[in-house]
């Protein structure tokens, strides 16, 4: 989703109200199979090298969306996944979506705050959270989230960061307003480490899934859509994020940390 909006409340925000804004956004992104950046074959590569988890491990995935990785999970793991959102659009698309993939029993819908979870500590063996965690802020998102994991419980974590030590002006100018807090790999293992982790590795997605999942069918909505100011806007800044994609995805992209609550 475009970076500027879900920033809150720090956003320079075109559109004056910061609810119809996020609605602009959440209307743009209705219908599509993802929220962000990510690639099922990649998810794969990454679950089949996750150290042991438990047969049935307990799964939640943050920040779920439509249930793009929740689905993938539930699958792939055929055991209960619990999906957190705080837009109640993507659950109920989420409970649709699961109910015509027959996977309605392995999926538990929560709109929740993922900030404010009040789950038992050391309930969750495999926390998933793919281009949601800056909504928190990468640590404290970590540092919140690391007490649910159970004692061998892994993370699997997406983080917009920075892969090259000299930038483009353009790219930091961007990235300065949108995330101010955006970090290098190397940061983002150190938040990591500082929020009680141990970084088993890191991976980047290809950019090409960036365009075939998530920006392609973006952009084919958004000429789809008539809208309001507020999305007119929207679709603006989706425009501009993608420019800059573009131009600069050699220099920044999603970094998946997998990382272990052991230490
Ligand atoms: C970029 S989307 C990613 C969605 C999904 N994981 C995917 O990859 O398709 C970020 C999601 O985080 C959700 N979100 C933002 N802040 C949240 C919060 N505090 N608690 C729960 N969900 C939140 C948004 O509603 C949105 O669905």
């Amino acid at each position: 989703m475009s970076y500027v909006t879900w920033q809150e409340p720090a956003n320079p925000y075109a559109v004056d109200d910061p609810a119809e804004y996020i609605a602009a956004l959440t209307d743009l992104h209705r219908g599509l199979d993802r929220q962000g950046p990510g690639d099922a074959a990649f998810s794969h590569q990454l679950l089949q090298h996750l150290p042991g988890l438990p047969p049935k491990p307990r799964i939640a995935d943050l920040g779920c969306g439509s249930g793009a990785g929740a689905l993938l999970l539930a699958k792939h793991y055929q055991c209960n996944v619990v999906a957190v959102d705080s837009s109640a659009v993507f659950i109920q698309e989420l409970v649709l979506r699961a109910q015509q993939a027959g996977l309605e029993a392995w999926v538990t819908p929560i709109q929740a705050d993922m900030g404010k979870l009040d789950w038992p500590e050391a309930s969750v063996d495999l926390l998933w959270s793919e281009g949601a965690a800056y909504n928190l802020g990468f640590e404290s998102a970590l540092r919140g989230w690391r007490p649910l994991l159970a004692e061998a419980g892994i993370a699997v974590v997406s983080e917009l960061s920075w892969f090259t030590e000299a930038v483009p002006e353009a790219a930091i100018a961007y990235w300065q307003q949108a995330y101010p807090t955006m970090g290098s790999e190397a940061e983002n293992i150190n938040r990591a480490v500082r929020a009680g982790f141990t970084v088993l590795s890191t991976q980047r997605l290809p950019s090409e899934a960036w365009w075939r999942n998530y920006y392609d069918p973006l952009r084919k909505r958004m000429q789809q859509l008539e809208g309001t100011p507020a999305l007119q806007e929207v679709i603006r800044e989706t425009e501009a994020e993608m420019a800059l994609f573009e131009n600069f995805s050699d220099c920044y992209g999603y970094t998946f940390y997998v990382l272990s609550a052991r230490s």
